[in-house]
């Protein structure tokens, strides 16, 4: 691979980093000065750029794709391809390669963890005990119980169905909606969002950010979840209408949530930091060494399958 010509849109995983500048022709970019400098960047390079790795934060939109007229593959460190351009890459023949399947039990993980820690108060209790708060056996709030609970889950992909296998081993009963039913399961479906937020109490958003599920998180599903409900949020942050999420924590129509995602990353919408029914993580589904090691792995092979014409290990365009 070592004339294959791979832009890094953004500072990643070192070992991938590594890899990359040992086995092909690398060419970083991030926290550009300017969009206008970014450009200037791409434009002087563009005649030895034939891949892109992107990831969460910095994709391949569709100004990056144009001025890169030299782009074969875009191989992305990440599952999610919001950040991907997909209609133009289809349009410009670009191959297309994410990291799925990977990194589903980490994720699958985090988002139990965070519905546990949001309603066992796990970080509050911890901000208490550090405070030197703790003066007695008992001087603790009562919290509620995840087990057993109803848990609805939005999206039953590869994701989403392993966040349910972990939810009923904690005895939930498992309801969903999705793109497609799948009668196999078991679990209750309803025909939309609203529907199972009304009819759950921990409701967990795993589905692909696209238009059709921008901002599925409306006032009028936070309503259906109410008081009681917790909301944990391991998709996209636009999946969730932010400021009527920040409201209604504060106004305690909704009982708490837990965030993996924001919209404007790394900007945590205004209020829910000064909040304790929230618990806030920096975007760390998929963020353990074994599963980042073995996404790096997939992109390197993934370039390395393009170079050699080969098709691709995870192929999506
Ligand atoms: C991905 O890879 O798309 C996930 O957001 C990682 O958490």
């Amino acid at each position: 691979m070592e004339s294959l010509g791979v832009l890094l849109t953004f500072p990643m995983n070192s070992y991938l980093e590594e890899e990359l500048s040992r086995r092909c022709k690398l060419f970083r970019l991030w926290e550009p000065p300017t969009p206008e400098s970014r450009r200037d960047f791409l434009r002087e390079n563009a005649g030895s750029i034939r891949a892109l790795v992107g990831n969460t934060t910095v994709g391949a939109d569709a100004e990056t794709i144009d001025l890169l007229p030299g782009l074969e593959i875009v191989a992305s460190f990440s599952v999610g391809l919001d950040k991907v351009d997909l209609a133009k890459c289809r349009e410009k023949g670009i191959r297309v390669a994410n990291t799925p399947d990977v990194l589903t039990e980490d994720v699958a993980d985090l988002a139990i963890g965070l519905a546990v820690s949001t309603m066992r108060r796990i970080c509050e209790s911890d901000r208490y005990v550090r405070a030197g708060k703790w003066e007695s056996h008992g001087d603790y709030k009562l919290t509620t119980k995840f087990s057993g609970k109803a848990v609805g889950i939005l999206g039953l992909g590869r994701i989403g169905s392993a966040i349910a296998k972990r939810a009923e081993a904690f005895g939930c009963p498992i309801s969903y909606h999705s793109r497609s039913r799948k009668p196999d399961t078991g679990y209750k479906y309803y025909s939309n969002a609203v529907d199972l937020a009304a009819n759950c109490q921990v409701l967990v958003v795993a589905c692909p950010l696209t238009e059709a599920t921008r901002r599925i998180i409306s006032r009028e599903v936070i309503d259906a979840l109410g008081p009681k409900g917790v909301l944990i949020n391991i998709g996209r942050g636009p999946h969730v209408d932010e400021p009527e999420l920040a409201k209604a924590l504060v106004e305690g129509r909704l009982g708490g949530a837990g965030l993996d995602v924001f919209a404007h990353e790394p900007r945590v919408p205004e209020g829910l930091c000064a909040l304790e029914n929230v618990v806030l993580l920096p975007h760390v589904g998929s963020g353990t060494w074994e599963t980042e090691k073995a996404m790096a792995d997939l992109v390197l092979g993934n370039l390395e399958a393009h170079v050699l014409n080969k098709p691709l290990l995870t192929p999506v365009v």
